[in-house]
């Protein structure tokens, strides 16, 4: 365990963060949590960003209590400390939902679908971009391009992939998440808790049974280029069930086409913008009370 800077007797000049200090309980708990933490890396500096995701899953965001303790146990200061959580979304930094719902409202999620898929969700749901749900379950956010493009639109629900959505499969995606249903993603293992996951990222195990098993491998149409790479032939067009997980339809071209009116697809209509919402800009959002 290393020292900080004041305990060193260096002064650096930085003011020191107020913060309530955790039970006694808690920080023996989460010193040991640390210690395992630090140890995985050559310097212990290097573990500040599992150290984030640790304190997040204590409290559910970045407290001041657990700036100040990542700050104590690498021997950093809280200005350090603040300026990795403030830079990176992962991290919140006031008190939010169960679970978190991303909707990608970057370039092709938007126009395939995520901006209608964001406002019908604001309009559902009564919150703006980084606002929780009255009954604490659900916290709405824009995220950015998540590497998932050949899905679009694409949500995700504490950092798993929900694929394909729409904005009425995004609806019954988060009135089940309130009402405590179950929901799978379309890839991935089940959903935990926010904090559950937090844990998970700061690197502990996933140890709900089967759960590593559930994790998977990527999807088809994220494979389309190592298949043909390989040799192999690719499907003309790779299709996903909006109402079930992707498979590979080859598309029958001489099949007559439905006009652009049969179809209910958010896919065939498209937004005239990207992410706009002036009245709840996306970006690091500052502790209550900061
Ligand atoms: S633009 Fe949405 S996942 Fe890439």
């Amino acid at each position: 365990m290393t020292t900080s800077s004041s305990e060193r007797g260096v002064s650096l000049g930085m003011p020191e963060l107020p913060a309530p200090a955790y039970p006694d309980d808690v920080r023996t708990r989460l010193e040991a949590d640390a210690r395992e933490i630090i140890s995985r890396y050559p310097d212990s500096r290097s573990a500040l960003l599992p150290m984030l995701h640790l304190v997040q899953s204590e409290e559910g965001h970045v407290t001041r209590t657990g700036v100040r303790f990542c700050a104590d146990v690498l021997g950093l200061t809280t200005a350090e400390v603040t300026a990795v959580a403030t830079f990176y979304t992962m991290y919140r930094r006031k008190p939010s939902g169960d679970y978190q719902v991303g909707v990608c409202t970057n370039t092709l999620c938007a126009v395939m679908g995520g901006d209608a898929i964001f406002e019908e969700l604001q309009e559902h749901l009564g919150v703006g971009n980084g606002e929780t749900t009255d009954d604490g379950k659900v916290t709405l956010e824009h995220i950015e391009c998540n590497a998932a493009c050949d899905y679009a639109p694409v949500v995700m629900v504490n950092w798993e992939f929900f694929d394909n959505q729409t904005p009425d499969s995004a609806k019954r995606l988060v009135d089940d998440l309130r009402a405590g249903r179950p929901v799978s993603p379309t890839r991935g293992a089940r959903l935990c808790t926010f904090k559950e996951t937090a844990r998970i990222l700061a690197g502990f195990p996933d140890e709900r049974p089967g759960a590593v098993e559930e994790s998977g491998s990527a999807g088809p149409a994220s494979l389309v280029g190592l298949r043909l790479a390989k040799g192999e032939t690719a499907p003309a067009r790779v299709v996903h069930p909006r109402d079930g997980g992707p498979h590979d339809e080859p598309q029958d071209r001489t099949a007559p086409q439905s006009s652009p009116a049969e179809h209910t697809s958010s896919h065939d209509a498209p937004q005239d913008t990207s992410a706009s919402d002036p009245s709840h800009p996306a970006g690091p959002v500052a502790e209550e009370g900061e």
